[in-house]
């Protein structure tokens, strides 16, 4: 029996002989030179007469590919993408047979448009050359978007020409959760068009993040008059939802948003952009003459609906570009003041949407979280609603992930499960499981780490202890500062209110 993941619609075996591979050499193809040496560094072959041939089918979809085996094997699709997914399966199939192929038809698409990957690069920064790796082992899975979440409260990861402060001071952090050591990193213009190559040369889509009006200390830090009450802020050195956010009352702020936009559309070509929307505490707001002057100005009734207001005029900007916008649903249980063609990473439980997203459950996708708190099983049982749905999405956020070790870690198993969700439609514990051995081997083959099986699907003890180490960092969160800094706020405002009273 054939092992392949994420599990191909249609494997049929026509006999019983077998195909000795002895050699490799692929005919003329769409694929990027960077697929191709891929391919043939993965199978190891010397070269030789061509014998895995590609035909263009039209008819097919952009993704969708057909493979026969046969003394030439035979690659059928309509684009690039379809034929780098036809490379992975058989990646596959030579490993498990040591290139003595079946005579077999493969017909496979995939179910869901989305399949991503979110990588953090805010709290811990990952080079160049880590983010390459991490595209790799998306393209063995069949994933397609790459989410880079690129500005945080613990930094800033790109270069903005408009505003060099971001990455001159907001990369860098003077500690972070894990020790007391500076940590920074930020990536140039060239880097990004290096990143963004290397993704298309795998048929994946680059999905930028710029993080607004929450989870902005970085900039905050560089530019004090983007918040409500200017003060001298730090890049945050710990993690938390901060309190300190874009003031969206101040044209200023406006601009700004629209100018990092644009630099954003220069540098990232693709379809998708993610316009964060987390974690928004609203204490400044309500206490800023500024934004209260707008949300009057608007005609809304509270802070809630002036964040609902500026993610829509976001959406908005992006739409005119030619983005698909998308936000956290996080904390909105409530989406009707939300235009209903921003898209969301579905985090929560919310079952009710009739707008497009992608599911990031908290429950099965957040791969930061343990294994005592997520287990494989977890991530494999996992459910999408279907709704609108357009994809699924693995989450890496990364203040406990300072490194590729952790994040392979993290990752792996789980990116099997989440990428058979994501290409098959579904996934079980069951049918998974049935697979884990080969699908190991293959996490070998690539020099990829992982949780070994008692780990992934830690017993009751061990799951415990791990959830205990996590929370224990978690005690240490800034909760009481922030209720002393809310005071001191308050006192501030009331002494600017006695000076400019409220007409
Ligand atoms: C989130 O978990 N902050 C979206
Ligand atoms: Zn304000």
């Amino acid at each position: 029996m054939i092992k392949i993941i994420p599990q191909p619609k249609e494997i049929v075996i026509l006999n019983d002989d077998k195909i000795m591979l002895k050699h490799i050499a692929l005919g003329k193809s769409f694929l990027s030179k960077e697929a191709i040496d891929d391919f043939t560094s993965f199978c190891g072959f010397p070269k030789g007469e061509e014998n895995i041939v590609f035909k263009i089918n039209d008819k097919l979809s952009d993704e969708e590919y057909i493979i026969e085996t046969g003394k030439i094997t035979t690659i059928t699709a309509s684009s690039s993408a379809g034929q780098l997914y036809a490379l992975q399966t058989l990646k596959q199939i030579i490993l498990q047979t040591g290139g003595e192929l079946p005579v077999l038809r493969i017909y496979d698409k995939p179910f869901y448009k989305i399949r991503g990957f979110m990588l953090d690069v805010g709290r811990y920064f990952f080079v160049v050359s880590d983010v390459k790796k991490i595209i790799k082992r998306m393209a063995l899975h069949k994933l397609n978007v790459l989410h880079l979440h690129l500005t945080e409260d613990q930094g800033w990861r790109v270069e903005i020409d408009k505003y060099p402060l971001l990455t001159q001071i907001g990369s860098m952090r003077k500690k972070t959760n894990f020790n007391s050591k500076p940590h920074g990193g930020f990536y140039t213009k060239q880097d990004i068009k290096d990143i963004v190559n290397y993704a298309h040369a795998f048929c994946i889509q680059v999905m930028p993040e710029f993080d607004i009006p929450g989870h902005s200390r970085a900039a905050i830090a560089c530019y004090n008059s983007l918040t409500c009450f200017p003060r001298d802020l730090h890049v945050a050195d710990h993690w938390g939802v901060k309190h300190d956010v874009l003031c969206v009352g101040k044209e200023g702020t406006m601009q700004f948003v629209y100018d990092v936009l644009d630099e954003f559309f220069e540098m990232f070509p693709d379809e998708y952009i993610h316009i964060g929307g987390d974690e928004v505490p609203k204490h400044r707001w309500d206490l800023c003459p500024d934004c209260q002057a707008k949300r009057r100005e608007l005609g809304l009734e509270n802070s809630d609906e002036l964040q609902f207001w500026f993610m829509n005029q976001i959406k908005d900007y992006c739409k005119a570009h030619n983005r698909q916008a998308f936000m956290w649903s996080w904390d909105l249980e409530d989406d009707k003041l939300i235009d209903h063609d921003l898209g969301f990473t579905k985090c929560g439980e919310m079952n009710t949407l009739d707008r497009p997203f992608i599911d990031t459950s908290t429950k099965a996708y957040y791969i930061d979280l343990p294994y005592g708190r997520i287990r494989l099983k977890d991530s494999a049982n996992h459910k999408v609603y279907s709704g609108n749905a357009m994809g699924v999405e693995a989450t890496l956020w990364t203040e406990y992930v300072p490194d590729m070790k952790k994040a392979d870690y993290m990752s792996f198993p789980r990116i099997g499960c989440i990428s058979e969700t994501g290409w098959s439609g579904e996934c079980s514990w069951s049918s998974f499981s049935s697979k884990l051995d080969f699908y190991y081997s293959f996490l070998d083959k690539n020099n990829i780490r992982y949780a070994k099986p008692n780990a992934a699907n830690p017993n009751a003890l061990r799951g415990k202890l791990g959830i205990l180490w996590f929370e224990r960092r978690q005690l240490a969160w800034e909760g009481l500062k922030n209720i002393f800094d809310d005071r001191k706020i308050e006192r501030l405002a009331a002494k600017q209110n006695k000076k400019s009273p409220r007409l």
